[in-house]
């Protein structure tokens, strides 16, 4: 593999008092695409980021929000967070009510249609509705927090959703989100990861912004080994 890896620092990590700075920074340092965790209090726990503050952010860049949706149901706020300027939305399958139905509002708006699975979801969900994916979002954590250790079981979910993708005449985006770090960078993308979120890793890493994202995409050489 001989591509770069995207990567999409999560705001979940950065400092509400300051989000647009915070976008401002990562954009500067390198970032491919901002990941917006959007959480309901239902289908996980903690309430976080709701349609105004993505169109709050808009203006403070220009790279593709990628918007992560824990809710539920999620089709009542596909039009408010496509309005409010996402480029890719995300759904959980489980978070329903019909998997299909959402990814065609999805793509109605003219926004690329990911599809997240949960660390015990099976790949098989996707079977039947590959042709309407852009991108795959492999969890590596449950989701829910930030700040959670990587579950190695996920690799071989990665490395059978690459094989899966291959097979289909579209580009389809294999992101992993959750507890990704420059040591758990390098197997995502051995894996067949094609993008990499990282909040902790990014906000809270050990150099600075431009550093940390550095450090996930490895160097070039190690991307061209797998
Ligand atoms: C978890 C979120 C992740 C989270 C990743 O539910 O989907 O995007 O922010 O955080 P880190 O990189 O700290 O594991
Ligand atoms: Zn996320």
């Amino acid at each position: 593999m001989t591509q770069n890896v995207l990567i999409s620092p999560s705001i979940l990590s950065a400092d509400f008092a300051n989000l647009g700075a915070d976008v401002r920074a990562v954009d500067a340092a390198g970032a491919d695409m901002i990941h917006v965790d959007v959480m309901d209090g239902h289908y996980v726990p903690t309430i976080t980021i709701g349609p105004d503050v993505v169109k709050a952010l808009r203006p403070h860049s220009k790279l593709p929000f990628d918007v992560h949706l824990m809710i539920t149901p999620a089709d009542l706020l596909i039009d408010a967070f496509a309005d409010a300027g996402s480029d890719i939305i995300t759904v959980h399958p489980d978070a329903g009510p019909h998997l299909h139905r959402t990814l065609q509002a999805i793509r109605k708006r003219g926004l690329k249609a990911g599809v997240a699975l949960n660390p015990a979801t099976s790949p098989r969900v996707l079977d039947h509705v590959m042709d309407c994916v852009d991108m795959i979002l492999v969890m590596s954590v449950n989701p829910g927090y930030g700040g959670q250790k990587f579950i190695p079981s996920q690799l071989a979910k990665i490395s059978e959703l690459r094989r899966m993708c291959e097979q289909q005449s579209h580009d389809i985006i294999l992101e992993v989100d959750g507890g990704v770090n420059p040591q758990t960078s390098k197997d995502c993308i051995r894996a067949g990861a094609t993008a990499l979120v990282a909040g902790s890793a990014v906000f809270k890493g050990a150099g600075s912004l431009s550093e940390n994202i550095a450090a996930l995409r490895g160097p070039v050489s190690q991307i061209k080994a797998a």
